[in-house]
């Protein structure tokens, strides 16, 4: 597993399987699961462990996930995840916060800090991410993390039977040192 990446207030590791119960409290909400494509809702009852099971088989193919938790207490709150597609040195990012902590810039705090890791410990030349267009919170967190509107997506992609829009952001290198 990558090191630990701290920031002001959080601190990135990896996933135990100590942490299985929390993830299966955060993603059970349905405010969690119906904004994003890999959490299914209900959630299934042994899907937290399989999942984080799963993470150095993922980590293999450069899929690298990371425990969003509080450094002051340790609290789990979220994950975030960079998948590379090293060929084209680029990468894209999803997350995801327990719904009792939105608002309070956390998110965007990770997804500075995996920028920063994907640009200076990958190498990677473009970090780019997208979300549903009923998202706008998340479209908001990209902006704030320096990344910029590329386009929409129509029809990207599909849940529970409806095709849904995704508005695109990234972030290429050359820009990121200027964003620092
Ligand atoms: C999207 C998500 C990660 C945001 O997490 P967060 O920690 O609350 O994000 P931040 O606090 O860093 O920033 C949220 C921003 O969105 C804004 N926002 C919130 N609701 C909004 C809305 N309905 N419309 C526009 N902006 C909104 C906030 O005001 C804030 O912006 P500001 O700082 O300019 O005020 C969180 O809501 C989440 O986990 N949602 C479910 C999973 C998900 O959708 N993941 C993303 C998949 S692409």
């Amino acid at each position: 597993m990558a090191s630990d990446i701290t920031t002001k207030r959080l601190t990135l590791r990896g996933f135990t399987l100590d942490d299985a119960d929390d993830v299966t409290r955060l993603v059970s909400d349905y405010e969690v699961a119906k904004t994003t494509l890999a959490v299914p809702h209900p959630y299934p009852a042994d899907g937290a462990a399989g999942w984080i099971a799963g993470h150095p088989a993922e980590e293999e193919r450069n899929h690298t996930t990371f425990a969003i938790t509080l450094t002051a207490t340790g609290e789990l709150i979220g994950a975030i995840t960079l998948i590379e597609k090293r060929i084209h040195l680029r990468a894209e990012i999803g997350y995801w916060i327990g719904y009792q902590h939105w608002g309070n810039g956390y998110a965007t705090e990770a997804t500075k800090a995996i920028i920063d890791w994907g640009f200076s410990e990958r190498g990677l030349n473009r970090i780019f991410a997208h979300h549903f267009a009923e998202n706008p919170a998340s479209g908001r967190v990209m902006q704030k993390s320096g990344m910029q509107y590329e386009g929409t997506i129509r029809d990207c992609v599909q849940k529970d039977g409806r095709f849904i829009d995704t508005p695109m952001y990234s972030i290429l290198r050359r820009e990121w040192k200027t964003f620092q």
